[in-house]
């Protein structure tokens, strides 16, 4: 065995320059699957490999999300009790039945309907920025098209999808990152949010998604205010700070491979496509996601007890050299290239994927067309999160319009 760096997986301090790949390496290689004590918790199993985290993410039977949810924190009774009502914390059959109310939407023909809004939107953001010749790309830029196209699909006005998806933010952060009170406050203030918005969309209804859940039946019964809340929220919170970071965080990928930026930019058309697709692999914006064990198993020899943490790691499973070769390389014409930024192909597949995919497609071209000497002007500053991966902050400057 190599020299293992120190592991620790848990503390913000490991994410402050990105992912911890030194560790991840170490671990794919001598222990896939690895306990990993907390300091406030009781422990859990690190997934590193590519197929050991797709076969975590295919069995919801014996790795399930409703026994423990979806966080390595242990939520308590009755958080747990209260998160159950959303569906990323439910297991089959319950799952699919929820998932099915908005399944549709995210279809790849619903969403290449929304090419042209969304190709108006990425517009208005760049002309915003363009006479400026400088400004914080994660800010400015990445972070507006997420928040604007979920706004418009929820039908809520566009400046309060940016509210919410500061409160995302402050939701995401780890506990170094926001005190637990700043992080309970930003639910309480999204939920009430909600609770707006179903009031009004019962007087003003509308052809979106705020609408279509508020009459959505499960088994004939209606959606309670907590299950509608909680809809709400997951649909605001999964969508922004995860392609915004995708964008900043794949950005910079391109500034650090000037190579390859300068063949994307010569021919978008053709290399884009295959460009997101890396850029997704390379950032993993999601970090983890976390499974409670239903019964005693095995996985890559390690003995799992009913009741133990199971956690996914996302970024580590995208660099396993047994299936990328030179897995740290970022290479805009990767193929195959069967990442899973998106999760492994199991029941909670990422619903937003086709979405993500045409904003970051639409967003890029929209940059490169028309800000194409767009440059680093200062250090990147990474996000204090275990969870979610990505940049705080990306200084750039152009050639004003
Ligand atoms: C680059 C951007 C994105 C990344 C990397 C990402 C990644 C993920 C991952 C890893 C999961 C969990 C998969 C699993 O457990 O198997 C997930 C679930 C989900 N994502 Fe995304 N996502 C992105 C964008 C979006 C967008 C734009 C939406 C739009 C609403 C969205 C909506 C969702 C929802 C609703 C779930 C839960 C699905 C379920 O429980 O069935 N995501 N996403």
């Amino acid at each position: 065995m190599s020299q293992p760096p120190a592991i620790d997986l848990v503390s913000a301090a490991a994410f402050a320059n990105g992912q911890p790949h030194e560790q991840f390496r170490w671990l794919r290689r001598n222990a896939p699957v690895y306990w990993h004590p907390e300091p406030h918790g009781r422990g859990f199993w690190a997934v590193t490999r590519y197929h050991d985290v797709r076969a975590v993410g295919r069995d919801p039977k014996t790795y399930s999300s409703y026994r423990g949810g979806i966080l390595i924190d242990d939520p308590g009774g009755p958080a747990l009790a209260e998160s159950r009502n959303m569906m990323l914390m439910m297991d089959p059959p319950q799952h699919t039945r929820y998932r099915q109310l908005v399944s549709r939407q995210f279809t790849p023909r619903s969403v290449q309907a929304l090419r042209p809004r969304v190709e108006e939107l990425a517009a208005k953001i760049i002309d915003r920025v363009s006479a400026r010749g400088e400004c914080d790309l994660v800010r400015d830029i990445a972070g507006e098209l997420p928040s604007y196209v979920i706004a418009d699909l929820m039908g809520i006005p566009l400046e309060d999808g940016r509210r919410l998806y500061e409160l995302t933010e402050k939701m995401h952060a780890s506990r170094e990152g926001a005190a637990h009170d700043e992080r309970s406050l930003a639910s309480i203030e999204m939920l009430n949010y909600a609770i707006g918005v179903a009031q009004h969309k019962r007087q003003h209804p509308g052809p979106d998604l705020a609408t279509q859940l508020l009459h959505s039946e499960i088994d004939g019964d209606r959606l309670t205010p907590a299950e509608y809340g909680l809809f709400f929220m997951l649909l605001i919170n999964a969508g922004g700070d995860t392609t915004r970071n995708l964008l900043a965080a794949g950005m910079l990928a391109l500034f650090d491979y000037p190579e390859q930026r300068r063949r994307l930019q010569e021919n978008l058309d053709a290399l884009i496509p295959a460009a997101v697709e890396e850029m997704l692999r390379y950032v993993s914006p999601v970090i983890y996601m976390r499974r409670t064990a239903a019964c005693d198993t095995e996985l890559a020899g390690a003995k799992i007890r009913a009741g133990d943490k199971v956690v996914m790691y996302y970024g580590a499973a995208n660099r396993d050299e047994a299936v990328f070769t030179n897995p740290d390389e970022f290479n805009i014409e990767r193929a195959p290239n069967d990442h899973i930024a998106f999760g492994g192909g199991g029941a909670h597949f990422c619903l937003g994927a086709h979405l993500a995919r045409l904003e970051i497609q639409v967003m890029l071209r929209e940059i490169f067309t028309r800000l194409p000497d767009l440059r680093p002007a200062g250090p990147p500053q990474w996000l204090a999160s275990n969870f979610i991966s990505g940049l705080s902050r990306l200084p750039v400057k152009f050639t004003a319009d």
